[in-house]
């Protein structure tokens, strides 16, 4: 066998082990969920929930290994940082953390991720709407 075709079936292989490592893609249950005004909520939830609620929808491809444990990484980050299903078990120096990184990170094109964007167009925000959403943010900080 020429070396290209072992390496190919190499790496052929190596997929196919890679899809029975387990994944955990539990969807855990919303216990505190964040309020705010529609049109923030909105917002958030075409454009964050899917790291930063407990009601992911996980893609075709959060299937697929390796892709899978990537997303599986960035749905487990950003949870842990921010989760706006468990949101009302937050202490009030938290939630006055988040909403502040929150402004922040929307108006600075940090969140949500560049690579996010990229699969799903829909959660692009406009400049409305992150202005929109800095300002709930920063009015809500000042409560
Ligand atoms: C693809 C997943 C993904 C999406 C979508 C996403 N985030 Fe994040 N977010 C993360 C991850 C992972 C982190 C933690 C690592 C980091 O800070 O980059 C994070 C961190 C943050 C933080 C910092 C929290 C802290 O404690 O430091 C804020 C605030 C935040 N995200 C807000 C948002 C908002 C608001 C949206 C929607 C407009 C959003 N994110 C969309 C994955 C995501």
């Amino acid at each position: 066998m020429k070396l290209r075709a072992k390496i190919a079936l190499g790496l052929g292989g190596l997929f196919v082990a890679l899809q029975v490592v387990p994944v955990d893609r539990t969807n855990p249950p919303v216990t505190g969920e964040i309020q705010a005004p529609a049109e923030v909520k909105g917002v958030l939830k075409r454009a964050c929930w899917d790291c930063h609620s407990n009601e992911t929808v996980w893609p075709w491809y959060a299937r697929v290994a390796p892709v899978s444990f990537l997303v599986r990484h960035h749905v487990k980050d950003g949870r842990r940082h921010l989760n706006f299903s468990e949101w009302a078990g937050y202490t009030p120096e938290r939630k006055a953390k988040k909403f502040e990184e929150c402004g922040k990170e929307v108006s600075e094109g940090k969140m949500p991720m560049t690579s996010y964007v990229l699969l799903h167009p829909e959660a692009q925000l406009t400049d409305a709407e992150k202005k929109s959403l800095a300002a709930w943010a920063g009015g809500a900080v000042n409560d």
